[in-house]
């Protein structure tokens, strides 16, 4: 355990009232678990002071619309946003890529141009593209992967061309915890003209993002990761591209005046937000976010670095088992057992208590690169500690009993 003894551990189980004692949940990636802050502050949204946004006069409404606001500075900071005028919350970090794929690179791009992605991303990260390459009849091209399982830079500044104009990675992999150098990523899509968008499901619950560091263009995350609530997300945009871009969808508050002669629409990032928005969702982000900020993230990055070393120094033992992804991924482990479906891990692991995630993750092109079908995944949050690594590794050690 001295991985994690190097480190000061986190000892946040308690406030979660989700996680039973003996459970061990392995499956952040997927979704976290939620602490109590965040369920009580959902829970106050609705039952003390709940109201609608930016429509009504009367004080509970106004009162509100000023939470619901100061959670979208609170979001441009926590991203180091220059202003909340650059976020827009989407329902996930699905519903920002999709707003990208339509409403910037559907309208910019034309016949011949090309997109840029990698073999580790999520269906998330691809199919939108491939929706509007096809529109439009743009390419898609794909970086390959470095032995250790990273997207490969020097692979895409040798295949990255003016006809690129737009590049798409998963700033930390949901299958793998490769993380990605984003700011190097970002200079090499610049260096052509191209834009580039970060997807930061995985990176902003275990790491600091600060996106005019990575110099980025657009960046989205899911806040049902980040410990808040399902169904809220966040775009982050360059002030100038969100300027420029239309409306994804039509209907109230996204409005400057309308009328069937002509309407005009509001300005970024009103102007994304059509209809009463996820008022609550927004309230239990910006918990999850006080959350995360209050124990720092820079320590949760420490934990799970250090929970992923034992792992891996702990299942590199086991010599029918093969490991994917770089030594320091980032609080995620996938694995497979030759000879075990990760379905059947999954199962044996569920009885011993243990929760984990087995499957194509989401990622059926980076499974075929890997030459699996699926895997079996770990990942971990703040409220793991080495005894749930110890919970896994023993049951993993009866899979392979069982399986001989
Ligand atoms: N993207 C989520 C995962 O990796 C659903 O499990």
């Amino acid at each position: 355990m001295s991985a994690l003894t190097q480190t000061r551990p986190l000892d946040h189980v308690a406030d979660f009232p989700a996680i039973p004692a003996g459970w061990a949940y392995l499956d952040t990636a997927a979704t976290a678990q939620k602490p109590q802050e965040v369920i009580d502050a959902i829970t106050r949204a609705y039952d003390t002071s709940y109201a609608t946004v930016h429509r009504g006069v009367y004080q509970r409404s106004a009162d509100m619309t000023l939470a619901y606001e100061a959670a979208r500075r609170k979001v441009a900071k926590f991203l180091n946003a220059g202003s909340e005028n650059e976020i827009v919350f989407v329902r996930g970090a699905t519903e920002g890529i999709n707003l990208v794929a339509q409403c910037w690179a559907g309208t910019r791009l034309k016949a011949g141009d090309r997109i840029l992605l990698s073999t580790l991303e999520h269906h998330s990260n691809i199919v939108p593209w491939q929706m509007v390459a096809e529109r439009i009849g743009a390419q898609i091209d794909v970086i390959p992967l470095t032995e250790d399982h990273r997207i490969d830079l020097d692979a895409m500044a040798a295949m990255i061309t003016p006809q690129h104009k737009l590049v798409a990675l998963g700033h930390v992999s949901n299958v793998l915890g490769s993380v990605l150098d984003g700011r190097r990523a970002a200079d090499i899509a610049h260096s052509v003209g191209a834009k580039i968008l970060l997807d930061g499901c995985q990176s902003v619950p275990r790491m600091t993002v600060d996106v005019a560091a990575l110099d980025c263009d657009f960046y989205v995350f899911s806040g049902h990761k980040l410990y808040g609530p399902t169904g809220i997300g966040v775009l982050w945009a360059r002030p100038e591209l969100l300027e420029a871009m239309p409306p994804y969808q039509g209907g109230g508050s996204m409005i400057d005046k309308v009328s069937f002669a002509k309407t005009t629409y509001a300005p970024p990032p009103g102007r994304f937000e059509a209809g009463t928005p996820h008022i609550v969702g927004v309230l239990g982000l910006a918990a999850g976010i006080d959350y995360v900020t209050r124990i720092g993230l820079d320590r949760i990055h420490a934990h799970e670095t250090a929970l992923v070393k034992l792992t891996r120094d702990a299942l590199s033992q086991i010599n029918s088992l093969t490991l994917f992804g770089p030594e320091d991924s980032a609080g995620i482990v996938s694995f497979s057992i030759e000879g075990v479906h990760p379905h059947d891990i999954g199962t044996i692991l569920d009885e011993a208590k243990v929760a984990v995630r087995a499957g194509h993750h989401c990622a059926q092109p980076l499974m075929e690169a890997l030459g699996v079908d699926a895997t079996a995944r770990a990942s971990f949050g703040v409220y793991n500690s080495a005894a749930d690594v110890d919970a896994l590794v023993k049951g993993i050690e009866r899979v392979t009993r069982i399986f001989g």
